[in-house]
């Protein structure tokens, strides 16, 4: 499979200022379902990993209420290095981040691509999204040529501001393993692949 890791990149001079290290996706290079967020916070940039501060917390129990664990999925964002004071990555960053994305997507080549809130749904769509609205909802999108099911969900942080939040971002992470054939089972998780 091909080398989708970032070693180097000095595209970006804001990122480039902010970041300490460029964060990579983690997760099985053959995964099923690949959650895209949207770039790293403190923790991530500290750790070198996705969604391992709080949101990452919200994102993994959900998971295992979906019968998952973070072992099985992969896991990445827009952008790989964090942006100065949390901002939102600018179109810019994206648009130089992209080609390392679509090299992503393109080698685990999942079942479903999971969006972590408006950035990537936005940038993934290439529309704008009401995404405590759509969650939940499935698209067809070409991405780099190929088309790809995208499945809108709220970012894991938004539980932590609004509670209502909460059932839609666990409805939506169950949905994501339904539809990749892994299911939650009573003794635990149990992959189905399909049977
Ligand atoms: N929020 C994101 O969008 N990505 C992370 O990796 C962490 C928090």
């Amino acid at each position: 499979m091909e080398d989708c890791r970032v070693t180097e990149c000095t595209r970006c001079p804001a990122l480039v200022d902010s970041r300490s290290r460029i964060v990579n996706g983690t997760g099985p290079t053959d995964a099923d379902l690949l959650f895209v967020g949207e770039g790293p916070g403190a923790n991530e940039d500290e750790q070198g990993e996705p969604f391992v501060g709080r949101s990452g917390t919200v994102l993994d129990d959900a998971l295992r209420t979906a019968g998952l664990d973070r072992i099985d999925v992969r896991i990445t964002n827009c952008v790989r290095c964090r942006p100065p004071e949390n901002r939102d990555p600018t179109t810019e960053e994206l648009e130089n981040c992209r080609g390392y994305l679509e090299r992503e997507i393109a080698a685990v080549d999942p079942e479903v691509v999971v969006t972590l809130g408006k950035v990537p749904s936005e940038h993934l769509l290439e529309r704008s999204v009401a995404v405590t609205k759509e969650a939940g909802s499935l698209e067809e999108v070409r991405i780099d040529g190929m088309p790809r099911r995208v499945l809108l969900c709220v970012h894991p942080a938004a539980t932590l501001y609004d509670r209502s939040q909460e059932e839609t971002f666990e409805d939506a992470i169950r949905q994501a393993a339904e539809l990749a054939g892994i299911s939650e089972s009573e003794g635990g998780q149990s992959r189905l692949d399909g049977f």
